[in-house]
């Protein structure tokens, strides 16, 4: 559908929004980039050029600032835009809520607004699993309730609603709500990679960190879930085949609001996630078992079947890839 048209990547030097980047433009698409590095760093564009050998149009700044995004849609035909821009540290977003609503649902609604004015109806946007909050059953079917459970979440589920009542409104609008379950991994390369700029506090970044010597030791957050080994089970995915999600997703819009999951369909505990680590790169990861943290689910995983059946996507690269890449990009790019 968009082929040969130029796409607008919002937050594309970003872990996720990157390797979207490569996949898009090794797809043969046109793309523009704006990010302001809140999370990220400038190397990541070259990178991304590098690894596919073509070249994107990038801006520097900031989503909320409409006047660039005019600036944007006025100096490129900018069909559809794929939308990653955004906070995504939960703890942070409790200590700073305001913070997280006005970069996530204010930077949403600017971009929205300026979109509707370039008439660029379409949108694939980056949800989250947070938006099911503590699922009743797993595996999650995009059908399952939807509640959250922090502000983060809330902003995430906020812009879902947003995109929902404007197709309401306008029957021209077509949402593509992606459902991240958990990114990991990086690009084969070891180049391209998870690279923030605060501390990291989610699981395979912390592994790293044990692994590496930079912490003593991982906590594991509780073993007296109801599960396998009283660790909590998510569903940990390539972020590569996550990346590849949004290229069908762009080959599949339509008028509409469709929500779809990416994740594989596997769950891991905590434990597993520390065993495969460990097997895969021959490291020794020291780890303690602590008391759980607040907000954690004990499983969440998806059921991915409806983006195989309507994206013909599926992702293909298994847990020991994961270890591997993601591994192999810390040990290139050690500080
Ligand atoms: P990331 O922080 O690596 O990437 C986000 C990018 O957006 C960064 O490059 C950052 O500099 C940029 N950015 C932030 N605010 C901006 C603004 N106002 N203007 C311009 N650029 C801005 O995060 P990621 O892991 O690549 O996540 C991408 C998206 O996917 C986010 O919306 C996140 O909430 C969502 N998501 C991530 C996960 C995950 O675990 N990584 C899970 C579910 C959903
Ligand atoms: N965990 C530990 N020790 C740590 C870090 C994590 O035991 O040091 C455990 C957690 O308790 C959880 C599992 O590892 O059981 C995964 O935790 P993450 O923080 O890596 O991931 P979450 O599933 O909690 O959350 C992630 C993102 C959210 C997103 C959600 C669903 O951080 O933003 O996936 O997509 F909403």
């Amino acid at each position: 559908m968009f082929k040969n048209k130029t796409i607008l990547i919002t937050g594309g030097a970003g872990f996720i929004g990157s390797h979207t980047c490569v996949e898009l433009l090794n797809g043969g698409h046109e793309i523009v980039v704006v990010d302001n590095f809140a999370n990220s760093k400038p190397k990541a564009i070259d990178i991304v050029q590098q690894l596919s050998g073509k070249s994107l149009k990038f801006y520097e700044g900031d989503i909320c600032d409409a006047n660039l995004l005019e600036r944007i849609f006025a100096e490129n035909d900018i069909s559809c835009v794929i939308h990653f821009a955004g906070y995504k540290a939960v703890a942070e977003s409790v200590a700073q809520p305001l913070m997280y609503y006005h970069n996530n649902v204010y930077g949403t609604i600017v971009l929205l607004e300026v979109m509707k004015k370039h008439g660029c109806k379409s949108m694939i946007f980056s949800s989250s699993a947070t938006v099911y909050g503590i699922p009743e059953t797993a595996p999650i079917t995009e059908e399952a309730r939807l509640g959250v459970i922090n502000p983060y979440g809330r902003t995430k589920l906020v812009i879902e609603d947003i995109c929902r009542d404007l197709s309401a409104s306008d029957s021209e609008w077509c949402f593509s709500l992606l459902r991240y379950f958990n990114p990991v991994g990086a690009h084969e390369s070891g180049k391209l990679g998870e690279d923030p700029n605060g501390i990291p506090n989610n699981l395979m970044p912390v592994i790293m960190q044990a692994a590496s010597g930079k912490i003593a030791e991982l906590k594991v957050f509780g073993n007296d879930y109801p599960t396998r080994d009283g660790t909590c089970i998510r569903d940990y995915i390539h972020v590569v085949d996550l990346a590849k999600g949004h290229v069908a997703a762009l080959n599949c819009m339509k008028q509409g609001v469709e929500a779809y999951n990416l994740g594989t369909g596997n769950g891991y505990s905590v434990l597993e996630m520390i065993e495969a680590f460990g097997r895969v790169n021959n490291v020794n990861i020291p780890y303690q078992i602590a008391s759980r943290r607040q907000g954690d689910a004990a499983e969440c995983w998806s059921e991915p079947r409806k983006a195989e059946r309507e994206l013909g996507w599926k992702a293909q690269l298994g847990l020991e890839q994961m270890c591997r890449d993601a591994w192999e990009f810390v040990q290139k790019n050690k500080k």
